[in-house]
């Protein structure tokens, strides 16, 4: 350490250094599942290595692997493995973990290797020889598996709901804003009348897409690993239809070598679904970036949601939606790291796949406080009515509806009309540009947004 505590190794201050010696000492501490009494203990640099930062993702696992542990035993109960007795003792004792886990009785330490070695070490020291009963039919390869899934289950029903709020709260503001004009832009360029709604809505109906791909991807993955132990069964007559079952699994996922092999692909298939979310969220953050900035002036965001400058006192930024637009990226590069590694190993486990683990839950994460951050920003967005009108002193945005008039009501053709409106360019214009917006019949047009359809989704949904 040097004069002011700070570790010149590592440069942390000294109360948060993780220096290595801290574990040479505690590695002799825990006996691995594996070990034998005859000194096979590993090497502390190598259980730092392997385990790296497993625990903050395995302790998220916890009550997972508790859930799928009682359904296991209970099961063990029903087909006579063990007693109906050491049954309900097993899960009594599993829920007693979990308490003293919240309440902080006991805590996950490196030296367990994982959570799935922690619980059993934990249930052993509780209740002796019942705790050694446990572990029949099973394997940390499934266990791991089971409580991965029944993880991304449930922050999928999560991620399903919060997409349907923000798509509600959306759709509300595009229908309170249905007929506020606003420019439609390509290259950037003004291009095309438009409104406030029809932009709004457009990430209404993406969000509402990116629900169904999600609803999908819940469909392939609600199967049930527990029961293909290491990655091969075992000659235990276990009933893998109970555990399912009491899990709540659609399906018990059969084979299981493609339940091993399921892992890094599962993941990078939900990982793949949260991008999309992501990709909604970009176009959307890009925009707020660019319409709230004092070149458009189009939105105004409440001031609590943006930060100011160090030096420039004039500042107010949207820094909520470049940090988004950023995760878009974030997500991008977890999807890639779950389908490398999930890409080409040899069938069966490899501990290659337990980095999989963070990347899900980040990009849950992720997901799940942008979409939150959205209905924030909108739940107050402030709509700058007269500068959006004021966009269309630029009468170029009525050209191509000035040669579509011609067609309509002259019975020119299209082509030759466009040629007469260009030659005109300067003698555009328009009386009433709300009229405009509101007569445009088709649908998804700026007269005919079609909120209702997507309102409808909505509540079949929440349903
Ligand atoms: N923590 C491990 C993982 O996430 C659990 C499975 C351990 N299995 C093994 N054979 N070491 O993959």
């Amino acid at each position: 350490l040097n004069r002011i505590g700070i570790c010149k190794i590592c440069v942390i201050a000294h109360n948060r250094c993780k220096s290595k010696e801290k574990y040479i000492m505690s590695d002799t501490k825990k006996q691995k599942l594996w070990q034998s009494d005859n000194g096979d203990g590993l090497h502390p640099l190598v259980t730092e290595y392997i385990v790296g930062d497993e625990m903050d993702t395995d302790a998220l696992l916890l009550p997972y692997d508790i859930v799928a542990s009682k359904a296991h035993a209970t099961m063990l109960g029903e087909c006579n493995l063990i007693t109906p007795r050491q049954a309900t003792d097993l899960c009594e004792a599993l829920d007693k973990i979990l308490a003293e886990y919240k309440a902080g009785l006991w805590v996950l330490e490196k030296e367990d290797e994982d959570v799935h070695t922690a619980i059993e070490l934990q249930l052993v020291k509780n209740c002796g020889d019942l705790g050694k009963t446990i572990h029949l039919g099973r394997s940390r390869n499934d266990q791991v598996l089971v409580a991965v899934r029944l993880l991304c289950k449930n922050r999928l029903t999560q991620t399903l709901h919060d997409l349907l709020e923000t798509a509600q709260l959306l759709n509300s503001f595009a229908e309170k804003h249905t007929t506020v004009p606003m420019p439609g832009f390509t290259h950037m360029q003004y291009a095309m009348p438009s409104s406030v709604g029809q932009w709004a809505g457009a990430f209404v109906e993406s969000l509402l897409c990116d629900h169904m791909t999600l609803s999908g991807i819940m469909k392939v993955i609600d199967c049930n690993p527990l029961g293909s132990a290491a990655g091969f069964g075992t000659h235990v007559p276990l009933d893998r239809e109970s555990t399912t079952k009491a899990l709540g699994f659609e399906r018990v996922q059969i084979n299981p070598i493609f339940c091993q092999n399921s892992r890094g692909k599962f993941e990078a298939e939900i990982v793949h679904g949260l991008l999309q979310v992501m990709m909604t969220l970009g176009r959307l953050a890009n925009d707020m970036v660019i319409f709230c900035s004092q070149h458009y002036k189009f939105f105004s965001l409440a001031t609590s949601l943006t930060t100011g400058s160090s030096i420039m006192p004039q500042k107010r930024n949207p820094d909520i939606f470049e940090v988004m637009r950023a995760n878009v990226h974030v997500v991008q590069a977890n999807v890639l790291l779950c389908q490398s590694v999930g890409m080409n190993l040899i069938s069966g486990y490899n501990k290659d796949l337990k980095v999989t683990k963070k990347p899900v839950i980040e990009s849950f994460n992720l997901v799940v406080s942008s979409l939150e951050i959205v209905r924030l920003a909108f739940s107050s967005l402030k709509v700058n009515e007269v500068v959006l009108e004021k966009c269309f002193e630029d009468t170029s945005l009525f050209a191509a509806d000035a040669a579509n008039d011609l067609v309509m009501k002259d019975g020119m053709t299209f082509r030759d009309a466009y040629r007469q409106v260009k030659n005109d360019l300067d003698q555009l214009s328009c009386a009433d540009v709300s009229a405009v917006i509101k007569n445009r019949p088709h649908l998804g047009a700026t007269g005919n947004l079609g909120l209702e359809k997507y309102q409808e989704y909505i509540e079949v949904q929440r349903k």
